[in-house]
């Protein structure tokens, strides 16, 4: 909500992004939550508002993500914000994220793209373009993040949600935070053969779309399932289905940079 309010004073043309990136918006309010409630919220106390002018005024110059494809495999990383790339295994990408970015990372396999950058990809499409500005396609193992909130916090974790289809780890590299998460199980071929898919594992949301395992597409009300348990047990960290409270909310004090790894080991 901070990057809101930020493009509300500072760039009121860019108003925009709100309806363009809301959904990730209502993302990261269960990522940053309890801390969300008060402080955060676009209607929330003058003294938030003032703090938070006041670290735009040290004029912050975000972080850094390098996103490694430690694949043996080709992956096209993909970021919102920022795009997407070709990286061959053992190839690296270096993201600039702006202050209070909220967004997410993920990666793309088996992709064609043509010299005009449209295609597409058998996991984590974004619309059949390289540079990605919208969610990828179901399935694909993300990260999601949103840097600089509440008490100048960073705030991430793992999320299969939308499904898995290369493992991930997402590792401070800077600010001595060793807050570093992964699920870098192997999914894919323990996946159960309804969830199945080219490429990847569905969460069941996807193929089953009953509010029973997307939760009415509110965060809030429902309940884990075996499925949700099979994603669970691999993974523990991660967020297996949109109400999992057990997922953990990791943190890191704003302005970290971090690595964003695919296959931290090689599958
Ligand atoms: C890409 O597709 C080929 C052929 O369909 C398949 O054998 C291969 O495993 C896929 N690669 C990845 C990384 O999913
Ligand atoms: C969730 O939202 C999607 C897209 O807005 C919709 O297609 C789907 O039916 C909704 N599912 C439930 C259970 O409300
Ligand atoms: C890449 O994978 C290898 C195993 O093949 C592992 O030893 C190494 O730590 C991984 N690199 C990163 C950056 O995770």
């Amino acid at each position: 909500m901070l990057f809101l309010r930020y493009n509300h004073l500072v760039f009121p043309f860019l108003l925009i992004n709100f309806v363009f990136i809301s959904h990730q918006l209502i993302e990261a309010q269960t990522l940053i939550d309890p801390a969300f409630d008060q402080s955060l919220s676009p209607f929330g106390s003058q003294a938030g508002r003032g703090s938070f002018l006041g670290r735009c005024i040290e004029n912050d110059d975000g972080a850094t993500f390098t996103v490694r494809n430690n694949c043996s495999f080709t992956v096209w990383a993909a970021a919102i914000p920022s795009g997407g790339q070709r990286l061959h295994s053992g190839e690296a990408w270096n993201l600039k994220l702006p202050f209070g970015a909220v967004g997410r990372v993920w990666g793309r396999t088996n992709c064609s793209f043509d010299s005009s950058e449209r295609g597409n990809c058998e996991t984590g499409d974004c619309g059949g373009v390289l540079q990605c500005q919208s969610s990828g396609a179901p399935p694909n193992t993300l990260v999601d993040f949103a840097l600089n909130q509440y008490n100048n916090q960073d705030f991430f974790r793992v999320s299969l949600v939308e499904g898995f289809n290369i493992p991930i780890e997402f590792k401070p590299t800077s600010n001595e935070c060793s807050q570093s998460v992964r699920c870098a199980a192997d999914i894919n071929k323990q996946c159960p053969t309804k969830l199945k898919a080219a490429g990847g594992c569905n969460n069941p949301c996807t193929v089953f779309g009953t509010s029973e395992y997307c939760c009415g597409n509110s965060s809030r009300s429902c309940e884990a399932t075996a499925f949700s348990k099979f994603f669970k047990e691999r993974c523990p960290d991660a967020l297996s289905y949109p109400a999992d409270d057990t997922a953990t909310k990791f943190t890191c004090l704003g302005k970290t940079n971090y690595d964003v790894v695919f296959c931290p080991f090689r599958p």
